[in-house]
């Protein structure tokens, strides 16, 4: 049976799957909650508060990478524009509120701007506030989750390819899990046989723990929040019962692994339930909630080059604490 919320996954949040699509998202959700290390993944973090909690995130002073990144980006744009060239095809993965694109499409003059992201209805409203800045530029919205495929509609131009992954986000995945999606970038950019285009990345570099585990555990409790906020998205999914007042939020960096991890621990012991099931939660129990893994630019390049990518053009801050890459499909 169609609840009011799966009709609310299927139109709000992905382009345009059947009820199986939403079948199968609550059956991968149900199957991560029910593992003995509970876990789900960072793409549902961002319902419309979620992405809302996401800006909110980007102005504390503990969360340095979009500021430091965004830096990197106002010191080298022309060299970057230098690097990609004019009148590319634009295609930005987790467009979330554009900013980042928007702030090189000056240097970059793309031609066509593509926005994908996960959350539909926020990334609509901001390509909406972004075309009568840039008039010249050709937009189009695309509400997919990329993570699973990144087959993209015949509108999507196929020459000048430019996939644009700012803000570390390819920290998400796993570094396995990184080059397959780094090779899936390559694939893209292939017209007609011939490889033309590339990727304009930011990645977050390993530093100090006390900066890293600030940044995702900061004062104001934004990012607790950010985190928390989840289970009031799950409770919409699953049809659960989540209480966000029965859980606390965990983030800190894990050395061992060259990540940021986030949890939800429960702070007492109770049960979950959705339609035909539940999970039980003993005290101290979590849901590991997001891996955010941190780079060496020598192993960031080295993934980048045995994916096939070509000529790396790197960009950093005067810290060292993130770098940006521009690299070519061929
Ligand atoms: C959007 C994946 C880049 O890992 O820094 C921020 C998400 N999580 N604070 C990151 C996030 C907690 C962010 N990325």
């Amino acid at each position: 049976m169609l609840t009011h919320d799966t009709a609310r996954l299927s139109t709000d949040e992905f382009s345009e799957p059947g009820d199986q699509a939403a079948d199968d998202l609550r059956s991968e959700l149900i199957a991560g909650l029910l593992c003995r290390q509970a876990h789900t993944s960072p793409k549902y973090f961002y319902d419309a508060l979620g992405s809302k909690l996401f800006e909110a995130i980007c102005e504390l002073s503990e969360y340095y990478p979009t500021r430091t990144e965004a830096a990197i980006f106002d010191a080298h744009a022309d060299d970057i524009a230098k690097s990609v060239g004019r009148g590319c095809t634009m295609i930005d993965l987790g467009a979330g509120n554009c900013e980042k694109a928007a702030q090189l499409f000056p240097a970059l003059r793309p031609a066509q701007y593509v926005a994908v992201d996960i959350s539909l209805d926020f990334l609509r409203s901001a390509v909406k506030q972004l075309r009568p800045r840039f008039p010249q530029v050709a937009m189009t919205e695309l509400g997919m989750d990329f993570s699973e495929s990144l087959e993209l509609p015949q509108r999507v131009k196929r020459d000048k390819r430019l996939f644009f992954y700012p803000g570390s986000s390819i920290g998400n995945f796993t570094p396995e899990q990184t080059l397959q999606f780094l090779q899936r970038i390559r694939r893209q950019c292939h017209v007609s046989g011939r490889a033309d285009g590339g990727l304009l990345i930011g990645v977050d570099l390993v530093k100090d723990k006390a900066v890293l585990d600030a940044a995702y555990d900061d004062a104001l409790g934004v990012t607790a929040s950010f985190n928390l906020n989840l289970l009031l998205h799950l409770n919409r999914m699953l049809n659960a019962d989540f209480n966000p007042r029965q859980w606390q939020h965990r983030g800190f960096f894990n050395g061992a692994q060259s990540r940021i991890e986030m949890h939800l621990v429960a702070r007492e012991a109770l049960t979950v339930n959705w339609p035909g099931g539940q999970r039980h939660f003993a005290q101290g129990e979590s849901i590991h909630t997001e891996n955010s893994y941190k780079y060496t630019q020598a192993r960031f390049l080295a993934l980048l080059a045995e994916a096939g990518f070509r000529k790396p053009r790197v960009w950093t801050d005067p810290k060292n604490w993130f770098l940006v890459c521009h690299a070519r499909a061929a």
